[in-house]
């Protein structure tokens, strides 16, 4: 990461806070900007009076700054799920899980109302599939499963990584993903499939872009 992509990422991190809502429970993600977003957070700690989080890391993360951090089935709703993308489409589907933490960040945003994604540039793509596709897999079907994905065209990488389920990655390059929701079900369908890091069935609502001419947003 470049020192001007971690300026982009501090930029959207910061001109995500105005979409927290004071009083409510915040879904935080995971990875390097959602790092930094946490970082903005504390300024305003006390207006949140707990959060949710999507990975061990963030957890420990807000933990380290005084927040309270609940598991997720304590809580029904979540009003705001602020988390970053490895790639996003101008439909504001995503891949994610370059950070190995798709399946919770997935169970988060289902229950999340609002989606505020924060990327820099270089996160935002007319086609998904550059950035190798992430799937969390039971360990032992991660064979059958890169078969299936070798089908589709894919080049499959066993990631050296063991998720905060402890299951497996497989990182699926080479696809050129034309239609994300279908493929989002298929591979979904797949036995010994935990999550594909496809995020387009529950896309982003708001899309905060970090670019040099400064942060732009998106909605829908
Ligand atoms: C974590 O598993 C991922 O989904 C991250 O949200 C995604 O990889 C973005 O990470 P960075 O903010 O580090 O680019």
């Amino acid at each position: 990461m470049t020192i001007d992509q971690t300026a982009l990422k501090r930029e959207v991190a910061r001109a995500a806070i105005r979409y927290v809502k004071p009083g409510a429970v915040l879904g935080v993600g995971t990875g390097s900007t959602v790092d930094l977003f946490i970082d903005e957070l504390a300024a305003i700690r006390d207006s949140i009076p707990a959060c949710v989080s999507s990975s061990v890391r963030s957890t420990k993360r807000l933990e380290a700054l005084g927040f309270k951090v609940l598991d997720l089935n304590e809580v029904e709703e979540i009003e705001v799920y602020v988390d970053g993308a490895d790639e996003i489409d101008p439909h504001f589907a995503m891949v994610k899980g370059g950070g190995g933490a798709l399946t919770r960040e997935k169970i988060v945003a289902s229950v999340s109302k609002r989606f505020v994604c924060i990327a820099d540039a270089s996160k935002s793509v007319d086609v998904l599939g550059r950035f190798p596709l992430p799937v969390e897999v039971i360990p032992m079907a991660a064979r059958s499963v890169a078969r299936r994905l070798e089908a589709l065209g894919a080049k499959v990488a066993l990631r050296d990584f063991t998720t905060d389920n402890g299951c497996a990655i497989l990182d699926a390059s080479g696809l050129s993903i034309q239609d994300p929701a279908a493929l989002e079900d298929e591979v979904n369908s797949w036995p010994g499939v935990v999550t594909v890091g496809l995020f387009a069935r529950r896309g982003a609502d708001v899309l905060l872009l970090g670019t040099a001419e400064g942060v732009k947003t998106f909605e829908r």
